[in-house]
């Protein structure tokens, strides 16, 4: 089973913004915490701030992964482009906010994104990249 996870914008600066709002972890702990929780799982974890390259890292994932988890970050309220993307990806996508976007600015309810992934979980987190996996492991192996 191999999954790649990939982070978007400022999420490499993650321990810089809002504990409350954004867990107080780094990415790196956040990626290690995923791996000591799923062991029998290979991860690869991308972090870009970089539109085109996570449409890229999109694109290149089909023929060598089972699934893919994305938190687009600040695009998943812009971008056309990662949502195409997602589209047209054959391999479940499913997407992760580490804060509940519901209960955030109305920019943030705008979810360009999340309509083409599977499904969205948000709220929980440095926990919502686990429960993330786990549902993406029902989904592969249930198919
Ligand atoms: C985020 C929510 C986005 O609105 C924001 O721009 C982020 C992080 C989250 O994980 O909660 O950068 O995707």
């Amino acid at each position: 089973m191999k999954i790649k996870i990939i982070n978007g914008p400022n999420l490499n600066k993650l321990h810089l913004r809002d504990k409350k709002l954004y867990s107080g972890y780094n990415i790196k702990q956040i990626n290690e915490m995923i791996s000591n929780e799923f062991k029998s799982i290979e991860f690869e974890f991308v972090q870009s701030n970089s539109e085109d390259e996570i449409i890229s890292e999109i694109h290149s994932s089909a023929e060598s992964y089972d699934g893919i988890i994305i938190n687009p970050a600040a695009f998943s309220h812009t971008s056309i482009a990662i949502r195409d993307a997602i589209e047209i990806c054959k391999i479940p996508v499913v997407e992760v906010h580490l804060s509940n976007l519901s209960a955030r600015e109305n920019f943030r309810h705008t979810m360009i994104t999340a309509s083409k992934s599977l499904g969205y979980i948000s709220g929980f987190s440095q926990n919502g990249y686990l429960i993330a996996v786990y549902a993406l492991l029902k989904i592969i192996t249930e198919k």
